[in-house]
């Protein structure tokens, strides 16, 4: 059976797109770490559309879990036509103050497991030439972000990794194609334990999407042709923007917004 495999499905965006997903009838591997609403997840799914949802848990901070992935798809004898990468955490605050074993998981869910994921899958889709990587990034992956350093930079190998990938694939009928969301309410920010103060003072005057725009921009992404589908008409032009200045520049600019809330000096 094609499955779409969508990791990070449990909450936000991924929970947003797997219900439009399931929508337009994809069967579909959820993965995440939240079994319970993984099962929740599936069981609305199915009932809801008709589709085949089932699940995976896994911790992609983990060496090996796109192993247990990619084993668990083979078992089931699933065919992962479409892998959405769309897991991923941030952190925030001045890097030398950050705990590294927490910036280390980041990094190792943001990029090794992405990668991994994409190397099995994508080499399958290789040999039966079709198939379809959507890896989610950030507006992060445009320039370098003072006070979340190491995310953005994860976020900005997303995007390159991507859009490489993209021409290397070209002549094999697979699409490739990076998501940038903007700031979206999600439990993001929660997560990376960025408070309203810090997140006004990262953000500025940012609009904040909702999951629900970022999936539907998403899937009208999926339909189209283009390699980098960023999400938000602000979001659009700020992207456009930021080619237009040198990343130094950009950074200090940054940097001076948010330094006064998140250095402590
Ligand atoms: N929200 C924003 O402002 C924003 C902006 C730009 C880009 N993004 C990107 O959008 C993507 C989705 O994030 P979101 O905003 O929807 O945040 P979210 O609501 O926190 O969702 C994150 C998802 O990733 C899963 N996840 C986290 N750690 C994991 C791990 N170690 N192993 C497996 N799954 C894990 C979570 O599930 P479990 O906790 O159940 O494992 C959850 O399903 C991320 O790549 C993020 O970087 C978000």
């Amino acid at each position: 059976m094609k499955v779409t495999l969508l990791t990070g499905a449990s909450s936000g965006i991924g929970e947003a797109w797997a219900d439009r997903l399931a929508a337009e009838k994809h069967n579909l591997v959820l993965v995440a770490r939240s079994e319970n609403k993984l099962k929740q997840l599936c069981a609305t799914f199915s009932q809801k559309y008709g589709v085949s949802a089932q699940y995976i848990v896994a911790d992609l901070s983990q060496p090996n879990a796109d192993l247990h992935i990619f084993e668990e798809t083979e078992k089931r004898k699933l065919t992962v036509d479409c892998l959405i990468n769309n897991a991923g955490i941030g952190t925030a605050g001045d890097f030398v103050q950050l705990d590294l074993a927490s910036e280390q998981a980041m990094l190792y869910l943001n990029i090794t497991a992405l990668v991994s994921l994409t190397h099995r899958y994508l080499s399958q889709m290789r040999e039966r030439n079709s198939g379809t990587v959507v890896n989610v990034a950030s507006m992060a992956a445009f320039i370098p972000a003072p006070f979340m350093a190491a995310y953005a930079a994860s976020k900005a190998f997303v995007k390159s990794f991507t859009e490489a990938l993209a021409e290397e694939n070209r002549p094999f009928n697979i699409r490739i194609m990076l998501l940038c969301p903007g700031a979206t309410e999600t439990r993001f920010f929660e997560t990376a334990k960025i408070n309203e103060t810090e997140k006004k003072a990262l953000l500025g005057q940012t609009t904040i999407q909702t999951p629900d725009m970022v999936a539907d921009e998403a899937m009208r992404g999926m339909k189209g042709s283009k390699t980098v589908v960023v999400s938000g008409f602000g979001n659009r032009t700020m992207a456009k923007l930021t080619a237009l200045v040198p990343n130094s520049l950009a950074a200090r600019f940054i940097a001076k917004g948010a330094r006064a809330t998140l250095q402590k000096v």
